[in-house]
């Protein structure tokens, strides 16, 4: 994580404007697709999945909301998703012959899956990991990229919390990059990151089908019935949240009074999110770095609009990055 929160921050210039959506994209899904093979050989396969993946994003929203002869016609989306979906699949399957082969193990997310043996005591075949692997590129790039695009965005529109968030990285980092070792000290970043998802949970639509007569509340809900809720508007219920459309990072001091299971981001129950710990490190570490070497503006512009995809995302973040190197930082800071 370390590694390429340093190649994302180095690779900007003073006075630059970047597009923050792309930036973390790129951040999310090379650390994400590194996690999963840290291999040499597997470099081109990092390659060719990183650059499948939009397309695949796109046709997996697409074939949830089209019509069932829709999704099975050649149009140039369809067709788009397959091509994809091929190439990605091609490229995980040469990494897991080549790690077969060469008998690893690398000491990444691949080599341990091929050691895991299912319930049956035998080992996982091709087409398991292969699905695993896919599930966690699908499930954890997006999500994690989006939820840092509203962290900056949030950052830009709250000049004052990110003030404070540059005090506590002053003090911990300096201007250098945040690793795993700073994480219990980065308190107000990971507040800061908790209230984004709260504002913003990027999974913000879920659904849920009874498998039996269920009761929920006063309701009795009969066996196959598929219910709806939304993370989104559970965050936003004043009844849960005072003043709940204000970005208040504070709102997660662990003094303050809470009501228990309503902050869902990450789901619940048996299919919470494994990737939780995960996602919140990488944005921790990386929202901290960022504010610790970067002074982040968007000139005012008002909350961008929301783009309905898998994903709750922000259309087009652009922000002027002003580096924080040549200041006497901590100096300018506490004055
Ligand atoms: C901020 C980032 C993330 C958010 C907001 C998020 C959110 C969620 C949510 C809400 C669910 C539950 C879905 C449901 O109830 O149907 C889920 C499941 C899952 N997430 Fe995440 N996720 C994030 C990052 C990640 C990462 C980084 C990974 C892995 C690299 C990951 C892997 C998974 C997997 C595999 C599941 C399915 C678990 C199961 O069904 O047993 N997620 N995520």
């Amino acid at each position: 994580m370390t590694g390429q929160i340093d190649v994302l921050t180095t690779g900007w210039s003073d006075g630059q404007t970047v597009e923050v959506g792309a930036q973390m994209y790129g951040l999310a899904s090379d650390t994400i697709a590194r996690t999963l093979f840290t291999a040499e050989a597997a470099a081109p396969a990092v390659d060719a999945v990183t650059a499948s993946l939009p397309d695949i994003f796109r046709g997996i929203y697409q074939q949830a909301v089209l019509p069932p002869l829709l999704r099975r016609l050649p149009l140039p989306p369809n067709v788009r998703y397959e091509r994809a979906r091929n190439r990605a699949w091609a490229a995980v399957s040469k990494t897991i012959s080549s790690y077969r082969q060469d008998g690893g193990p690398h000491g990444d997310v691949l080599s341990m899956l091929l050691k895991t043996q299912d319930d049956a005591g035998e080992p996982l075949g091709d087409a398991e990991i292969h699905a695993q692997i896919m599930t966690l590129l699908v499930a954890g790039i997006d999500t994690t990229a989006v939820a840092l695009t509203w962290a900056v965005h949030l950052l830009c529109q709250y000049p004052d919390v990110q003030e404070r968030l540059r005090i506590e990285t002053t003090e911990v980092l300096g201007t250098r990059t945040a690793t795993w070792e700073d994480l219990p000290r980065l308190d107000l970043a990971r507040r800061v990151i908790t209230e984004t998802l709260r504002l913003y949970p990027p999974g913000w639509i879920f659904t849920r089908t009874t498998s039996a007569e269920a009761r929920l509340a006063d309701a009795v809900i009969p066996s196959e019935t598929t219910l709806v809720y939304s993370p989104y508007l559970i965050h936003r219920d004043p009844r849960f949240n005072a003043r709940p459309d204000f970005f208040d990072p504070d709102r997660w001091l662990p003094e303050r009074e809470h009501t228990r299971g309503t902050l869902i981001p990450f789901g619940g129950g048996a299919r919470k999110c494994l990737g939780d710990n995960y996602a919140m490190t990488l944005a921790t570490l990386a929202l901290s770095t960022i504010v610790a070497q970067w002074r982040l503006s968007h000139g005012g512009l008002p909350t961008p609009a929301v783009e309905p995809r898998m994903t709750l995302a922000p259309h087009k973040v652009q922000v002027r990055v002003e580096s924080l190197e040549s200041e006497p930082l901590a100096d300018s800071i506490r004055q």
